[in-house]
């Protein structure tokens, strides 16, 4: 498969570390140092459903395609306000398409895993045109009172379509179940008959271990790809990592023995915004015209599970 179209979609309010400060034990300077954070851009009056969908139609539009030309659409989310139905199915019903429609949850990486499906669906001759959205709210999985998460992560909703050709050069996924340094617990309906404990906590997160894992993860994952192409470092146009936190792309540039002119980022802006960061920098790199036939870029993300993923394309649009 390769990528032909790409589009996003940020909410319109921008919150600074400035104005975090107001509320929170914390400073701009803290926030920067140890994250590379500036500001982030918040979901308050808009619906992560309608922000997937303008996203995915921007992506369709870019792709010189029409909604009935996609045959299958995967949408990566954590967390929306709809457990059922999936928001592929709403984005479905939104931009006026007609295929079938799944959701896939594999926290952080889940743009990854998603493409890495697309992939096999257009291999295996299912599909032809494959609509990959990634749409992420985690702002309401904190406790804004808990000044060590919330100032972390930002809204976003980010998409690609991929049609049949020979941009997808390899992908790797793992998954290390390593549950309790990253995760968030909901409170489910009551019924009569509950007798067991519940538990209900806003995101936790045991920021040094999954600092380590990610930059870990991230470099030995990135390292295996590069070799199974027979690649160099260098060859790589772009590193288009999950934005997480700058200090772990600095963590992972400086492995790999590159300056910071491969690794675009957008994380002093945005936040983390979860399996949504890739797709929206790279709809960003297409956008800003910084992207040519042949490049060769690598994708990168990690998340709770712990699940990474990673994928070197060529770009032929
Ligand atoms: N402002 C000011 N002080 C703070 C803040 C804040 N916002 N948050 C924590 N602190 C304090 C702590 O209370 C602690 O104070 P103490 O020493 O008095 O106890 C001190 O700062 C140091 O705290 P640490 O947690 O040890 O700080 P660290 O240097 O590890 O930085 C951070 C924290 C930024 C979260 C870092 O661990 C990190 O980046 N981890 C990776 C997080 C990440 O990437 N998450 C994304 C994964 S989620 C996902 O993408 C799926």
């Amino acid at each position: 498969m390769r990528i032909v179209g790409t589009g996003r979609v940020h909410p319109s309010k921008v919150v600074t570390n400035h104005m975090l400060e107001q509320f929170l034990d914390t400073s701009d300077e803290w926030i920067k140092e140890r994250t590379g954070i500036t500001e982030r851009r918040l979901i308050s009056s808009e619906r992560l459903e309608d922000m997937a969908s303008e996203a995915s139609r921007l992506a369709i539009e870019d792709a010189g395609l029409s909604a009935s030309d996609i045959d299958y659409i995967i949408c990566s989310n954590v967390i929306n306000e709809y457990i059922t139905p999936g928001l592929s199915c709403i984005i479905q019903g939104n931009i006026g398409a007609k295929c079938a429609c799944v959701d896939v949850n594999a926290a952080c990486s889940g743009f990854i895993y998603a493409l890495d499906m697309a992939d096999d669906r257009i291999k295996s001759g299912k599909a032809k045109n494959i609509l990959v959205v990634a749409a992420e709210e985690p702002t309401r999985m904190v406790d804004w009172s808990d000044r060590a998460t919330c100032v972390l992560f930002g809204d976003g909703a980010g998409a690609v379509v991929v049609s049949e050709g020979d941009g997808f050069m390899a992908s790797r996924l793992t998954t290390q179940s390593k549950t309790d340094c990253l995760y968030y617990q909901r409170k489910l309906e009551p019924t009569p008959y509950i007798t067991k404990e519940e538990h209900f906590s806003a995101l936790y997160m045991n920021g040094r271990d999954v600092f380590k894992t990610a930059v870990l993860s991230s470099s030995r994952d990135i390292k295996t790809l590069l070799d199974s192409c027979g690649l160099q470092p260098s060859d790589i146009k772009y590193y288009v990592l999950h934005q997480a936190n700058m200090r772990i792309v600095e963590a992972i540039a400086h492995y790999l023995k590159l300056d910071m002119s491969f690794f675009p980022h957008n994380v002093e802006r945005c936040g983390n915004t979860s399996s949504a960061s890739i797709p929206l920098l790279l709809d960003e790199l297409n956008r800003e015209g910084k992207l040519q036939r042949g490049d060769k870029l690598l994708f990168s993300a990690f998340g709770a599970g712990f699940t990474t993923g990673a994928c070197i394309i060529e770009w032929t649009k």
